[in-house]
């Protein structure tokens, strides 16, 4: 593969997911592997800007395939948001005789890259790595996998306790405005009922629901509450107001939290990361940026970064479907 790029960076950006090292080593591989140099920069756009980057070669990839988190750290940079920012960075990749940037991260990190694109003509391509799942142009984004894995995991250990208790647990899930993980972390776990964004289900509705599952003979139930949801209160007043207005229900909240984050990336994900780290860098190497690898179909696709962050990943109605049939 001819190309004018003899060196590439690559860095994690926004929140981490896990099998952002897996795509760390895919990258750094991908580049030893067509005889390009490699440069890891540390804390996403906050370590270009301050020029904390280092020579990356195959070995110093070792055994992280497994790890979660990123060895190369992430940051929401700020300084990155302004032009004096951005044109730091800019001198640190020229400093350093790097040719073209690899972004794993999210639909801000790809504002980023894209901004960054345009007033540099810098070649930048996005490796999606967020546990939301909420960027269009992919039915899958790294970590999602294994996020909603150990989401799963979490709600089978509540609902063991649950059902000895005869309880109604209330159970936020992250995915910041997104559904995703709570609409098929929901069914997944056998939820009762599941809260979204995506879909205002009402209180008024949320209540006669339960009743109706009272009334059907369930002597637990396990709501998920997505953490984005509009329905106008959080999953502690949530909880608050069933208690109220159905007097007689035990209820506890339990947030997950950023334990959905961590951990051991999954078998799906490292395959995904491993196939989007090849694509990503031979890309750039056959004259293209400016795009976000994805996967639709089993198949890598390119979306221009632009659309990948203004389109919208439009939630699984069906699911939402499935979800009802299932809790009858
Ligand atoms: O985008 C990933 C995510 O974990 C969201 O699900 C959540 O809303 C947010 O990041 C939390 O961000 P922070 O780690 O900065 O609290």
């Amino acid at each position: 593969m001819a190309s004018s790029i003899k060196k590439i960076g690559v860095m994690t950006s926004g929140g981490d997911a896990p099998g952002m090292n897996a795509a760390i080593r895919s990258v750094v591989r991908t580049c030893a592997f067509h005889n390009i140099k490699c440069m890891g920069i540390y804390r996403g756009y906050q370590g270009l800007i301050e020029g904390d980057l280092e020579e990356m070669d195959a070995r110093s990839v070792r055994n992280i395939i497994n790890r979660g988190g990123t060895i190369l750290k992430s940051a929401r940079s700020q300084d990155f948001r302004t032009k004096e920012g951005r044109k730091k960075a800019h001198e640190t990749l020229v400093a350093n005789e790097v040719d073209a940037l690899v972004v794993i991260g999210g639909d801000g990190s790809f504002t980023g890259g894209m901004v960054f694109n345009e007033e540099f003509g810098y070649p930048v391509i996005g490796i999606p790595g967020t546990i939301d799942n909420d960027i269009f142009g992919t039915k899958s984004t790294l970590g999602y996998d294994t996020a909603l894995n150990t989401a799963v995991e979490a709600i089978d250990r509540i609902r063991d306790t649950a059902s000895s208790h005869d309880r109604l647990f209330f159970i936020e899930v992250m995915g910041r405005d997104a559904g995703h993980i709570a609409l098929n972390v929901g069914v997944g776990a056998g939820a009762e009922e599941i809260l979204i964004p995506e879909e205002d289900m009402g209180l008024d509705r949320l209540l006669e629901s339960l009743k109706t599952s009272r009334v059907s003979g369930k002597t637990s139930s396990i709501v998920v509450v997505a953490e984005g949801d509009k329905i106008g209160k959080n999953v502690f007043q949530l909880a608050e107001y069933v208690e109220e207005n159905m007097p007689g229900y035990d209820i506890r909240v339990s947030v997950l939290g950023h334990m959905q984050r961590g951990g051991t990336p999954s078998c799906a994900d490292r395959v995904l990361a491993s196939r989007m780290g090849v694509k990503a860098v031979e890309t750039l190497l056959e004259g293209k940026s400016n795009f976000m690898v994805g996967i639709n179909n089993d198949e890598l696709s390119l979306t221009p970064l632009d659309r990948a962050v203004k389109g919208k990943s439009e939630i699984d109605k069906e699911l939402i479907r499935v979800s009802e049939i299932m809790s009858i």
